[in-house]
């Protein structure tokens, strides 16, 4: 496909961000075409099956009918995946999805006329409230940064931070922290004589409820502070 008919958002790699991404793009009513690629036909059969995704086995194929290019494999494989395109011959913006691998790093493997972003998003954008980190080599037009943000916009909540920034965002911002968290206040309650199911449920109880506040501020927002206080109440 020639350079100025690509026009796909097309992520490498079919796996759980890709499928929180494409769902909560669904979810905003995005009606570019997406394209995804992955080594495993079930997981394509089941992002098509589930949100209309097209499909393609092709990795050539793939990033040629690509307007964005959502890098979305583990970081210890994107090396290989960049080697395997090997080149791209036209100005195209890929976007890394990967932890902790630097724009130099990327670039060094597939270069101009790439322009290169990182993105960090979660699996929250599944549900359209996600937040995202967002941030590019320094030589990126200030058209590509809008291209590239009112897509992760569209799942979330996007913030532009400098790449020195990054990885320190990536950490704090790990979904895994809360469980962790969850698990030892839990421990910490057994060891001091509840049993597994309270101890469970006493440190799970604070999360729920204040995420029910939460969604409730967003619905109630619209309708009056009067029903906010209601809502506000515990239950
Ligand atoms: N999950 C998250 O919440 C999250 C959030 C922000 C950023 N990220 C980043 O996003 C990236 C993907 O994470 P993920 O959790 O979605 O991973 P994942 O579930 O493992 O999905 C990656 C998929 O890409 C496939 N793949 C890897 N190399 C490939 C290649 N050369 N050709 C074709 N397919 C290939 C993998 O197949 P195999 O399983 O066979 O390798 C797997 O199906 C990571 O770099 C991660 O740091 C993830």
């Amino acid at each position: 496909m020639k350079g100025s008919r690509a026009r796909a958002t097309v992520f490498l790699g079919g796996g759980r961000i890709t499928s929180a991404l494409v769902a909560g793009l669904r979810l905003s009513g995005y009606g570019q075409p997406i394209i995804v690629h992955d080594r495993h036909a079930q997981k394509l059969r089941k992002l098509k099956r589930q949100y209309g995704v097209v499909i393609e086995h092709d990795l050539r194929r793939a990033v040629d009918q690509a307007h964005l290019l959502i890098i979305a494999v583990r970081p210890d494989g994107i090396g290989q995946l960049l080697d395997t395109i090997k080149y791209i011959k036209r100005p195209i913006t890929a976007i890394s999805l990967a932890a902790g691998v630097p724009l130099a790093k990327l670039r060094a493997r597939l270069g101009p006329p790439v322009r290169w972003a990182r993105a960090m998003p979660s699996p929250v954008c599944r549900g359209g409230r996600g937040l995202t980190a967002i941030t590019f080599e320094p030589a990126v037009s200030p058209g590509v940064r809008r291209d590239v943000k009112q897509l992760f916009e569209r799942v979330g909540q996007v913030i532009e931070i400098p790449e020195r920034k990054f990885d320190a965002f990536t950490v704090t911002y790990s979904s895994s922290h809360g469980y962790h968290a969850l698990a030892a206040l839990a421990g910490a309650a057994q060891r001091a004589g509840l049993d597994r199911q309270t101890a469970m449920t006493a440190a799970l109880w604070p999360t729920v409820f204040w995420c029910g506040v939460r969604a409730r501020w967003h619905l109630m927002s619209c309708c009056g502070r009067l029903r906010l206080r209601v809502e506000l109440q515990p239950r």
